[in-house]
């Protein structure tokens, strides 16, 4: 059974979405995805939401825009930790979603992500398991120095080729 599971209110989430599921994937994390909405679909939101845990989730990543309940409710139904992705709306900008996800009443948290912040949810949630898994664990280190690498060679050439050349290069 794998470790995660992703729900998203609306498929049109799934571009945001998916940015969780390929972090995952690159730190070799296990994860079922699916769209599950709190308001079309409430019954399968309760279903998903009771059941999470005796399937052997150890968190769940939940994404919505607007009036963005999904993952609030689908916290009042679980054990288990929900990390909330407030997804870009196109009339507020995301703003709905974010405040509808981040104020939640005391006795129920969401750890909320930046709007769009699917990534991040993806990494907090291998960290979350690395914390009692010792080879996600490895993995999660692994994924933050290749990072780490990353930003240091690209800031190398941009030292040794100066802001213009690099703009150019970057085109
Ligand atoms: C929310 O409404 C979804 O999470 C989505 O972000 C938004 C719009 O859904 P669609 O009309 O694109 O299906 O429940």
């Amino acid at each position: 059974m794998p470790d995660i599971l992703i729900i998203m209110g609306s498929d049109s989430d799934l571009p945001v979405m998916a940015e969780a599921a390929k972090v995952l994937e690159e730190m070799n994390v296990t994860f079922d995805l699916t769209v599950v909405s709190a308001h079309r679909t409430a019954d399968r939101m309760y279903e998903y939401a009771k059941t999470a845990h005796t399937k052997g989730y150890k968190s769940i990543i939940a994404g919505a825009g607007g009036a963005a309940h999904l993952p609030g409710m689908v916290a009042s139904l679980t054990p288990l930790p929900v990390i909330g992705v407030p997804v870009k709306s196109s009339n507020m900008s995301g703003i709905d979603s974010l405040y509808s996800i981040v104020q939640m009443p005391p006795g129920i948290p969401v750890a909320t992500m930046a709007i769009n912040g699917a990534k991040n949810a993806g990494i907090l949630a291998a960290k979350m398991l690395g914390a009692h898994d010792a080879e996600v664990q490895t993995r999660v280190l692994k994924f933050t120095s290749a990072m780490e690498a990353s930003v240091l060679q690209k800031a190398e050439i941009l030292e040794e080729i100066g802001y213009k050349a690099y703009l150019e290069s970057k085109k």
